[in-house]
């Protein structure tokens, strides 16, 4: 018989350590995300969600543990590389991290300009802006200045910038973090539609339970710096254990 291939995770993440000081944030923090799937990564305030995404795309350095996104170690990557890596992934900043004397559009030529030299792909920045914008429900926006967008309207451009460059890969860091009920609703379906129409996989932070519960193939909890559990929102729910059953209490 035919021994069955491994299916390579198109991100991977093994035994991540980052200490700032005394403050030992990840511990042997580990992860794969796999082709088409929505992962949800759970944890406590201050629990290093985001430090672990920014080690992921490189805004932090790792102390120790390896990286691997489509099978490459990002530590052994030079700069160009890297960047050209960085092309295949949108990130979904917690709080949206507009430019606040930016135009819309200019907000979302952003990524499409630092990444011009490297790709040949920009001959129409204004059609991959209105796709982009058409994408969130946000084309009449265009020219206004972020302070003039409510808290939701400011997420979807920013959701709207991180899928200009139809990225492979999603990170998104609390997309639902300061929004009301309503929006914060809007935001998972328009996370879903986004997923159905481009077929990306997603890394998604969040501490919103229901968040997790919609758009979650699988979770994982994160506590003291490492995996603590691992499951489908069912089986998570359901668990006994005092510190897990935290993480689902309304
Ligand atoms: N650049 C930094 N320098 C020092 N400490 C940091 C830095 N970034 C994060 N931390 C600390 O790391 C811990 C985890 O932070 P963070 O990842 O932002 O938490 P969260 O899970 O809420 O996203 C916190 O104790 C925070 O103070
Ligand atoms: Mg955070």
């Amino acid at each position: 018989m035919e021994t069955k291939k491994e299916i390579e995770p198109v991100l991977e993440i093994k035994n991540l350590q980052k200490s700032f000081g005394d403050n030992h944030v990840l511990n042997g923090f580990n992860l794969q995300l796999f082709e088409g799937e929505n992962l949800v990564v759970m944890g406590k305030s201050g629990s290093g969600k985001s430090v672990m995404i920014k080690c992921l795309v490189g805004l932090l350095q790792a102390d120790s543990g390896s990286i691997r996104i489509r099978g490459k170690d990002i530590t052994a990557l030079g700069q160009i590389e890297l960047d050209l890596l960085r092309t295949e992934i949108g990130f979904l900043f917690q709080g949206s991290a507009l430019y606040d004397s930016m135009t819309v559009r200019e907000n979302l030529e952003f990524p499409l300009r630092r990444h011009k030299d490297r790709l040949n792909m920009i001959e129409d920045t204004e059609a991959l802006v209105i796709e982009a914008l058409e994408n969130v429900g946000l084309e009449d926006a265009i020219d206004l200045m972020p302070a003039e967008l409510s808290g939701g309207m400011q997420r979807r451009v920013a959701l709207a910038r991180a899928l200009i460059l139809k990225p492979k890969i999603i990170l998104y860091d609390e997309p639902t973090t300061g929004l009301d009920p309503i929006t914060a609703k809007e935001i998972i379906q328009l996370m879903r539609s986004i997923q159905k129409k481009y077929g990306t996989s997603s890394l998604i932070i969040t501490h919103d339970v229901d968040c997790a519960r919609v758009i979650s193939n699988r979770i994982i909890l994160l506590v003291d710096g490492i995996n603590y559990a691992e499951g489908t929102y069912q089986e998570l729910s359901k668990s006994g254990d005092s510190q897990i059953k935290a993480f689902f209490k309304h």
